[in-house]
């Protein structure tokens, strides 16, 4: 049996500097909620509960990120970060350990996190430190002759000596749920800010002789919090580094890794290519050898292994099979499904289509709520009417039908297999196959016409 964990989440605060009507930690980094973040590395260590404390902007945020299996701590009015872990008490299970997390330090290792609940698990407390060049503003960790930490003294209480110490609290700290909530009791806000400061129970351990472990991130990046919108606008540049780094590791070419946004999760089979400023949202996942231009946005496709993506493409919730051509200028709807060397091109829409292998829709065209056989080509400006108004209806087009440029297909309609239809046709009755149809007025010519001639005005 592994010792209960309970991780508390502290996002109560105003987030002032951000100067926002959005409760701070809902602001999104890499398109998601920046607590979103804080829970998924909380989620990683499966704790027996988490809870978050909240305060500033109401139900607002319990509502956003609607979890039932997350508790919610109400800390009003909002009177310090010991204060707010007290809210925490009544959900913690008291038999285990508490692991302290914030709402607005998204980017926190879950490798971190599980090496502090190894020690707080060996009855230790552990205190996630670090080196910071210019310490300023951050409670710092006063050491003892020997090295142990002793307290934390905040940036505000520091005599000129602790000013100087560049060891500073990261606010993380793992330890066991009993002595903390015992600690806490015990808490003033006798202090520069008139705060129930947590960082004063580490004082308190020092003087009972409890072991207290300095933890330290593997980087500086996973510890740095988001106070003003400059902030996480750096910390947004930083994942999407990381996420550029462990593409090109994985053997993905990117152009230029510092314009890549994935705002998701982004697999790519090896040696893909992703040219400049290109936006993954949602589950994005394509396969190798594949290409896609510059200035692509894709949001929850699959796509397949050697397709070529020219630049400019809109693509959401689409799945493209391999070999196709796509682009430039293409908008893939959702429920577009494309068979493998299916060519789309330029300011081309399809919307709920299904077009089979080989097909071609190169210029200009709507296909919406269409079915589309093998080997069909739709000339440019082909425009299914899917739409009279009140309901959808389907349009059909058999295999190797050969749709004549500047045709509507009034659904629903079907054209069989192997029929062609004249240019200019709007089809509103089925199109028998490997026959041509065409709805066209007759063309003539008037013999003897004369084009007018302009008056000559009197002077
Ligand atoms: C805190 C630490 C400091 C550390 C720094 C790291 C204390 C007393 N100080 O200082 O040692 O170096 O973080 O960033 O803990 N919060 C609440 N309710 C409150 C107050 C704060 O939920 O009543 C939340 C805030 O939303 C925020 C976090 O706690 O996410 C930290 O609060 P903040 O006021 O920013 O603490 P600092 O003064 O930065
Ligand atoms: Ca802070």
């Amino acid at each position: 049996m592994t010792r209960p964990l309970t991780v508390v989440v502290l996002a109560a605060g105003k987030g002032t500097r951000m100067k926002s009507d959005l409760p701070k930690v809902l602001h999104p980094l890499a398109g998601r909620p920046l607590i979103g973040h804080v829970l998924a590395a909380a989620d990683t260590l499966e704790p027996t509960r988490i809870c978050v404390v909240y305060g500033h902007g109401g139900e607002t945020l319990p509502k956003a990120i609607a979890r039932d299996d997350v508790a919610w701590a109400l800390q009003e009015p909002q009177l310090g970060t010991g204060h707010a872990v007290q809210q925490a008490l009544p959900h913690v299970d008291m038999a285990g350990d508490v692991l302290i997390l914030y709402g607005d330090v998204p980017l926190i290792r879950p490798e971190t996190l599980q090496e502090m609940v190894l020690i707080a698990g060996e009855g230790a407390l552990a205190l996630l430190t670090v080196k910071l060049a210019d310490p300023s503003g951050y409670g710092r960790i006063v050491r003892n002759a020997r090295g142990q930490v002793e307290r934390i003294v905040e940036h505000k209480d520091a005599s000129p000596e602790e000013l100087a110490i560049h060891e500073v609290n990261t606010g993380i700290l793992c330890l066991s749920a009993a002595k903390l909530a015992a600690w806490l009791d015990r808490l003033t806000n006798d202090n520069a800010q008139g705060e129930y400061y947590l960082t004063d129970v580490i004082a308190m351990a020092a003087a009972e002789g409890e072991r207290i472990l300095p933890c330290h991130p593997s980087a500086e990046w996973e510890v740095l919090g988001v106070n003003s919108r400059a902030q996480l606008a750096g910390l947004e540049r930083r994942l999407q580094g990381n996420i550029a780094e462990g593409l090109m590791a994985a053997g993905v070419t990117l152009v230029d890794p510092a314009r890549l946004d994935v705002r998701g999760s982004l697999e790519c089979g090896r040696d893909c290519l992703i040219d400049v400023n290109c936006v993954f949202e949602g589950r994005v996942v394509i396969g190798e050898n594949t290409i896609v231009g510059a200035n692509c946005v894709i949001k929850d496709a699959e796509i397949g292994a050697g397709v070529e993506i020219k630049p400019f493409c809109h693509i959401d919730g689409a799945s493209i099979g391999a070999d196709a051509i796509i682009g430039p200028y293409a908008r893939l709807r959702p429920g577009t499904e494309l068979a493998e060397e299916v060519h789309i091109g330029n300011f081309v829409e399809l919307k709920n289509a299904q077009v089979g292998f080989n097909s071609k829709i190169n210029h200009l065209s709507y296909v919406g709520d269409a079915t589309v056989g093998r080997k069909v080509n739709i000339g440019a400006g082909t425009i299914t009417c899917n739409y009279d108004g009140a309901n959808k209806h389907r349009t059909v087009i058999e295999d190797e039908a050969f749709i004549g440029s500047d045709t509507q297909l009034v659904a629903p309609v079907t054209v069989g297999r192997g029929a062609t239809l004249g240019a200019g046709t709007t089809l509103t009755k089925d199109a028998p196959p490997d026959q041509l149809t065409l709805s066209r007025a007759k063309q003539l010519t008037l013999s003897g016409w004369k084009r007018p001639v302009k008056k000559q005005s009197d002077k």
